[in-house]
C-alpha cells in the first residue's frame, strides 16, 4: 500500500544543513494501523509530510498504491493525493466556515455540485457524530469536536489512507480516547489505512497493529506492537514505554529482597523478572513451580495489561530454593513461553542491574 525506499529529507537550515531522516525503508500494509514513534525532533512530521508529498523527499521514493509519487506531474499528484487524507495536531480549520462547509472544503475545491457535496458530508457528519453542530463554528466547539470536523473533511474525498499528524495532542486524555477509538473504526468500517504518528505511547498501545520508533531520522525498531511492548531492543524504546510498563523495578521492592535474602540463611534466592504477552498465563505456571518443583515464590511487583485483547503482563518474583532448583524453573518457564530476566541483586537497593541468564 505505501512503500518508502532509501528515504532521506535534508533541511537548509539557518545555521547549515538540518538531516531530518536518513535512508527510511517502511512498508504499510494495506489495512493497518500504522504508528510511528519519536521523540521531539526525530523526524515524525518530516517523515509523514512526505507520505503526501507535502514535503518532496530529499531523495528516496514514496510509492502509494503502486505509484511512486516523486515521479508525477503536477496534475497526477493532485489526483493522487486524494487518496490520502490528513489530519493535523492544531485542526486547522477555518474559522469563518461552518463545520459542515469546513469539511465540504475539499469537495467544494474539487468542483463537486451542492447536491453531490451534501450527499457525502452528512453521512460523514453522521460518522464523527456531528450531525447536530454541522452549522456552528469552529470558536463554537470543543477541541475533540474540532478534531472530529478535521477527521471528516480529510474523509470527503473518500481516501484510502489517513495520516494523523500528532491529531490527539492538544487533546484531554478522555477526548483522546474517543477520537482514537473514531480512527479505529473508521480504519475498519472503511477499510482505510492509517499512519498515525505520535510522541505518546498510549496512543500506540490503544490502536496501532505495528509500530516504527524513528529516532535521529532513522527507524530504529518496528515489529508488532504487542511484540515491541513485550520486547523492546533499543533504550530509546525502552524509555517510550516505560510511561506505560515501568522497565525498571521500584526501589522499595528491592528493598523486601533484601530483607528477603537475609531470612534466607544457607539456602539460596533469587528475584526472577517474568514477562509474557498472549497465550501464557502465569498462574497454572506458578503453581507448577510451587507444586513440582519444590520452589518458594513471593510475588513483589507485577502488571497486566491489554493490546486489542492480547493480554501482556509482568512480574517481579523472588524465588527461593536450591540453586539447581531455580536454574529448572526458569527453563521451564522459558518453555512455557514466558521471558525470564534474572535481576542482580548483588548491589541493591542502590542501584539496580539487570542481566540475562
Ligand atoms: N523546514 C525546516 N527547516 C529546517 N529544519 C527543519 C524543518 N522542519 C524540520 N526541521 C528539523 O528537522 C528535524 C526533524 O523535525 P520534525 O518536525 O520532523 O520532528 P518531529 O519528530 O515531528 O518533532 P515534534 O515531535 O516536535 O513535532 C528537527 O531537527 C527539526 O528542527
Ligand atoms: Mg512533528
Amino acid at each position: 500500500m505505501i512503500e518508502i525506499r532509501g528515504l532521506s529529507q535534508i533541511y537548509q537550515g539557518a545555521h547549515g544543513p538540518v538531516e531530518a531522516l536518513r535512508g527510511i525503508d517502511l512498508h504499510i500494509q494495506p489495512g493497518e494501523v500504522f504508528g510511528i514513534i519519536g521523540k521531539s525532533g526525530a523526524g515524525k512530521s518530516s517523515l509523514v509530510r512526505t507520505i503526501n508529498l507535502l514535503n518532496r523527499p530529499t531523495q528516496g521514493a514514496v510509492i502509494v498504491n503502486g505509484r511512486d509519487l516523486t515521479q508525477l506531474g503536477d496534475a497526477d499528484l493532485r489526483a493522487a493525493r486524494r487518496d490520502i487524507g490528513m489530519v493535523f495536531q492544531h485542526f486547522n480549520l477555518l474559522s469563518s466556515r461552518t463545520v459542515f462547509d469546513n469539511a465540504a472544503l475539499p469537495l467544494e475545491l474539487a468542483g463537486l455540485s451542492k447536491d453531490a457535496i451534501r450527499q457525502r458530508i452528512e453521512p460523514l457528519l453522521e460518522l464523527v457524530g456531528l450531525t447536530a453542530l454541522a452549522k456552528r463554528y469552529p470558536a463554537q466547539i470543543s477541541g475533540g469536536q474540532k478534531q472530529r470536523v478535521g477527521i471528516a473533511r480529510a474523509l470527503a474525498s473518500h481516501p484510502k489512507v489517513l495520516l494523523s499528524d500528532e491529531a490527539t495532542s492538544a487533546l484531554d486524555p478522555e477526548t483522546t480516547r474517543s477520537i482514537l477509538a473514531l480512527l479505529r473504526k473508521v480504519n475498519r468500517e472503511m477499510g482505510l489505512t492509517v499512519v498515525l504518528i505520535t510522541h505518546q505511547m498510549q496512543v500506540i498501545k490503544d490502536v496501532a497493529d505495528r509500530v516504527a520508533v524513528i529516532d535521529g531520522g532513522r527507524i530504529v525498531e518496528m515489529g508488532a506492537v504487542l511484540e515491541v511492548f513485550t520486547r523492546p531492543q533499543q533504550a530509546i524504546t525502552k524509555s517510550l514505554i516505560d510511561e506505560i510498563v515501568p522497565q525498571e523495578l521500584p526501589a522499595s521492592v528491592l528493598t523486601r529482597v533484601q530483607a528477603l535474602a537475609a531470612q534466607l540463611g544457607g539456602a539460596s534466592g533469587q528475584l526472577l523478572r517474568l514477562s509474557y504477552a498472549g497465550e501464557s498465563a502465569y498462574q497454572p505456571i506458578l503453581s507448577h513451580l510451587i507444586r513440582e518443583l519444590g520452589l518458594d515464590l513471593s510475588i513483589l511487583h507485577g502488571q497486566i495489561d491489554e493490546i486489542q485483547g492480547q493480554t501482556f503482563g509482568s512480574l517481579a518474583v523472588f524465588a527461593s530454593g536450591a540453586s539447581a532448583q531455580i536454574h529448572r524453573a526458569i527453563g521451564y518457564l522459558r518453555s512455557q513461553g514466558v521471558q525470564v530476566e534474572v535481576v542482580k541483586t548483588g548491589d541493591v537497593p542502590t542501584t539496580q542491574g539487570m542481566g540475562d541468564v
